[in-house]
């Protein structure tokens, strides 16, 4: 791998001037007009069919034109090396690669240091090209989000094809060097979709640059600074819309969205004519007025003229389908349907596109957060690329975090995109190569869970000044996961229409033998230990289960009455503790953003304010059987802390459900009427937060009266907890001085626990001393709002992250899910065994098995106080535990329910 590559826009353009022309009097005495620069016109002439290429001399470039001078060389000895060539199938081992002048100059065996060169010894670790996000809003949608400074969607007309994102590109977002710690070296910044032509979009490189400006962050920029486009011709970008966002935001359908996009492109259309019948004439010796062009529409022209990657948000299969039509009646070629929910559902349509088959640049598991969404597949990476169309996955960040787009790959990963297709989908499909020294070197294989850098060179500058590199991880996580095999998943989603049916195969009260286990946890005394645990393949044991009870684990001798049981294969895997999530509206509703699915939004007003009013409880209007449910139940999170939705966040009494269950009267769906009391203090809400504080003070004090005294008056004798969602570090210290005055008055102990919790580092040890409990929220911190802008970033950040701060301060802390609006959380909870097995990785404190998965299991039932007489649900994953990304779950054992339901 030498050099290489070709960058998704290495070229240029003509240098199209912009025409003076002066008037003169000629010698007849009429008023002509005579362009001054005829010859410029000519030449503009003579480039007019000009098409994206590389710069001169591209590929014999000693330097690259980011090149910063001082930077020194650096030889990275002995790296395992995915190159991205050979389909993505060439590993080198134990090879040098040498960054020089910004460019990758040379991959060698024994290369030898020339001059001052910084060596860095890899030990053999995989070493990847820099990750590329093709679909991010950094810096246009800022971190931390303020809303005077939302610079992503222009509300000034559906189709603006001549804005450019780059006049927004905030340089001060906290993003940056966050993406950069996740090993994102490059991200195509796009307009929103709030239009249906957002505008022009921009490559940038996510280091800091001297010149602290948004054009020294540019990739291979395609005008100059005078406003002139780059000769040989770069690539420009744009985005554009279809489907609900421009609907919505112009109040009209799709069908004005459509008619938009034809007027606009007609408008081009005519220009470009008008543009070759001038030239024609022009070159053949008649040149009559200036040469046409509209600054607006320049833009869309060179759409037409094939000089441009068009980014098409779209998801539906009836916006696939409308815009292949587009490309078909304006002739001009998609670079990638992006979302493209239902592309996998529609990939002979969008083959048709007019030229170069569009990708799909698509989330891993974010969905059904509206209709356009509701269809997505897990599998559709897999079946995209089976069908040979391109897939990219991306983060559209800040939905997704650009530091975790590495993740995406991963998940798809899981669901059946061949690993080399996987770590192209993330670095040389959406850039197709570079030769720039972006280079990430990683302490596991990049497919494995939690693979993080340890150092980052962008433009051979090494990004990370003292990375925190964890301890050494096991070498079980040196090579790709071995995936399982999701076959007949695949199969029902298609025929399905991407809504197979959820149900078990099969649901019995009867016996079930699992058989071949590796390994078996079990919840005791408010905890998970392990109780079985197979040292090898011929010391596997066996679990028996009879009306979703444990009868044996172990050595089980299987005679009279159980020799005749069905018996189900676990290959090496396990049985544990169910997961509980917390904290998002998981349990009260489907589509997220769909009012009409949904149990709604609580009066906007602070929950603790509702005096004599009736209490909300969530037990009022859980829903069942929503698919967030029910994949979360197959994904092993098997037990959902409902609550009632206010500001998007929970309020009122939450209801412990089952998320397997069919309905509340089941036996076993309803596990807990009134679980804890929720409240939600965040300073975006109408009402101030001294002004919640107050009231919370108030309802403590004992006076209130009516059903939320009543309420308040278990949470002061402390028999019901209360559950505060609150991120910033200055409200949770003015929450323990509540507790504290609450308990010096009654003698009692308050049950406070903080939910979300982000900026709980800063004071660990007075929540500690408090004795505060904490649910986390998002699994891994990031700066979306101010107040939760002192982020912990973790390795190779920090030695440091939320959790293993949390745990060294003793503090009683569990894994929850987020609450809106920090995005999509209800298809995201199906990941919490991952984002469990994660956050043990990157606190790298040596938590076992049994501890992480108490993290979301046990500990949240007994921050809740959770009684849960009937046992517990145990959930069975086939080859591995529920913390691998190598094992499937399988099964659920539910001694509440009665019953053991098989996947
Ligand atoms: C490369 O690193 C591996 C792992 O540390 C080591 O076993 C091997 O000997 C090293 N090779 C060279 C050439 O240093
Ligand atoms: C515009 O900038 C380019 C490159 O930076 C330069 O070559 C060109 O002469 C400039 N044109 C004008 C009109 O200033
Ligand atoms: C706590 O308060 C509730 C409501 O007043 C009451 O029913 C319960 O008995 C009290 N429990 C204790 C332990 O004081
Ligand atoms: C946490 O608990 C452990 C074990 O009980 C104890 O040794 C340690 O000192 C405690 N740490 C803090 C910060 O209180």
């Amino acid at each position: 791998m030498t050099g290489v590559a070709h960058f998704l826009g290495l070229v240029i353009l003509c240098g199209c001037l912009s025409l003076t022309t002066f008037y003169f009097y000629a010698s007849n005495s009429k008023l002509a007009t005579i362009p001054l620069h005829h010859e410029q016109i000519l030449a503009k002439c003579r480039v007019l069919h000009d098409t994206p290429s590389p710069p001169h001399g591209f590929a014999e470039r000693q330097t690259s034109d980011r090149f910063v001078s001082g930077t020194k060389s650096t030889l990275i000895r002995n790296a395992t090396v995915w190159t991205g060539h050979l389909s993505g199938l060439e590993v080198l081992e134990g090879v040098d690669i040498l960054l020089e002048g910004g460019i990758i100059r040379t991959v060698g065996y024994g290369l030898n240091a020339v001059g001052d060169v910084d060596i860095k010894d890899a030990h053999g670790s995989w070493v990847t090209p820099g990750i590329v996000d093709m679909h991010s809003h950094m810096g246009v949608e800022t971190s931390p989000a303020l809303s005077g400074a939302n610079d992503g969607n222009s509300m000034k007309g559906n189709t603006q094809p001549w804005l450019r994102s780059l006049d927004g590109l905030n340089t001060h977002d906290e993003s940056y060097r966050l993406a950069v710690a996740g090993g994102t070296t490059t991200a195509l910044i796009l307009p929103g979709s709030a239009n249906a032509i957002g505008g022009q979009a921009f490559t940038i490189k996510t280091r800091p640059t001297a010149e602290k400006t948004p054009s020294s962050m540019l990739v291979e920029a395609p005008f100059n600074l005078n406003g002139t486009k780059e000769q040989p011709l770069r690539w420009q970008q744009m985005k554009h819309a279809c489907g609900e966002n421009p609907a919505r935001v112009y109040e009209g359908t799709r069908m004005d969205t459509v008619w938009d996009f034809r007027q606009a492109y007609a408008t081009a259309r005519k220009i470009r004519d008008e543009q070759d019948a001038f030239c024609t004439a022009a070159l053949s010796g008649t040149i009559e007025g200036d040469f046409p062009e509209d600054l607006k529409w320049d833009a869309l022209v060179d759409v037409l003229r094939g000089r441009v990657k068009v980014h098409n948000h779209c998801y539906e299969a009836v916006d696939i389908d409308g815009m292949v039509r587009l490309t078909q009646e304006f002739k001009f070629p998609i670079a990638a349907f992006h979302h493209a929910h239902e592309s996998y559902l529609v990939t002979e349509r969008t083959k048709q596109a007019y030229g170069k088959i569009p990708a799909s640049a698509i989330f891993a598991q974010s969905s059904r957060y509206k209709r356009e969404a509701y269809r997505h597949s897990e599998y559709a990476p897999r079946i995209l690329h089976d069908a040979g169309i391109d897939v990219v996955m991306k983060t559209d960040h800040p939905l997704i975090s650009d530091r975790y787009l590495l993740h995406e790959a991963q998940q798809a990963h899981y669901y059946g995109l061949p690993w080399n297709i996987a770590l192209a989908s993330v670095t040389s499909t959406p850039a197709t190569v570079r030769h720039d020294a972006d280079i990430v070197v990683w302490d596991s294989h990049p497919l494995s869970l939690g693979a993080a850098p340890t150092q980052v060179y962008i433009d051979g500058i090494p990004q990370l000044d003292t990375p925190y590199i964890r301890t050494p991880r096991p070498a079980s996580s040196q090579v790709a996961p071995k995936t399982p095999v999701f076959d007949d998943e695949v199969d029902a989603a298609l025929k399905n229409d991407g809504l197979p049916s959820l149900d078990p195969i099969s649901s019995t009260s009867a016996a079930v033998i699992f058989e071949n286990v590796g390994t078996v946890f079990l919840e005791k005394n408010g905890r998970v230990v392990k109780v079985f645990h197979a040292e090898d393949a011929n010391a596997f044991g066996q679990v028996v289960v009879e009306g979703g009870k444990i009868q044996c684990h172990g050595a089980c001798a299987l005679e009279g009455k159980w020799l005749n049981v069905r018996r189900v294969d676990l290959e090496g895997g396990s049985l544990a503790p169910g997961l509980v999530t917390v904290g998002s509206s998981l349990g009260m509703g489907e589509i997220e953003f769909e009012p009409s699915t949904n149990d709604g939004e609580a009066p906007e007003r602070n929950p603790a304010l509702l005096g004599d009013e009736a209490v909300l409880r969530a037990a009022d209007g859980v829903q069942f059987q929503t698919r967030n449910a029910l994949i979360a139940y197959r994904a092993g999170v098997t037990n959902a802390i409902a609550t009632v939705q206010r500001n998007m966040a929970p309020a009122g009494l939450g209801a412990a459900i089952s998320t397997g269950a069919k309905h509340k009267l089941e036996r076993g769906g309803l596990i807990a009427e009134e679980t804890s009391f929720h409240v939600s203090l965040s300073m975006g809400f109408e009402q101030s937060v001294s002004t919640m504080v107050g009231e919370l003070r108030y309802l403590l004090s004992g006076k209130a009266s009516g059903d939320i005294g009543a309420i308040f008056e278990r949470i002061v004798n402390g028999t019901l907890p209360l559950v505060i969602t609150v991120n910033n570090a200055d409200i949770m210290t003015s929450l323990i001085s509540l507790k504290y005055e609450a308990e010096a008055r009654q003698g009692t102990t308050v049950q406070m626990v903080f939910h979300g919790a982000t900026e709980a580092h800063l004071i660990a040890e007075d929540i500690a001393k408090a004795g505060v409990g904490v649910i986390i929220g998002k699994p891994r911190s990031f700066p979306q709002q101010w107040e939760q802008r002192r982020v912990l970033p973790g390795p190779p950040l920090s030695r440091e992250t939320l959790l293993s701060s949390l745990l060294r301060h003793n503090v009683s802390v569990a894994l929850g899910a987020e609450a809106l609006p920090t995005g999509p959380s209800q298809s995201v909870i199906r990941n919490a065994r991952w984002d469990v097995a994660w956050a043990a990785i990157d606190a790298d404190i040596g938590l076992t098995d049994a501890e992480t998965l108490s993290l979301a299991s046990s500990n949240i039932r007994t921050l809740l106080g959770l009684d849960q007489k009937g046992g517990y649900d145990l959930v069975a994953t086939k080859s591995g535990t529920l913390l691998e990304f190598e094992s499937k779950v399988i099964g659920v054992v539910s001694p509440v329910r009665g019953i053991v339901d098989l996947f």
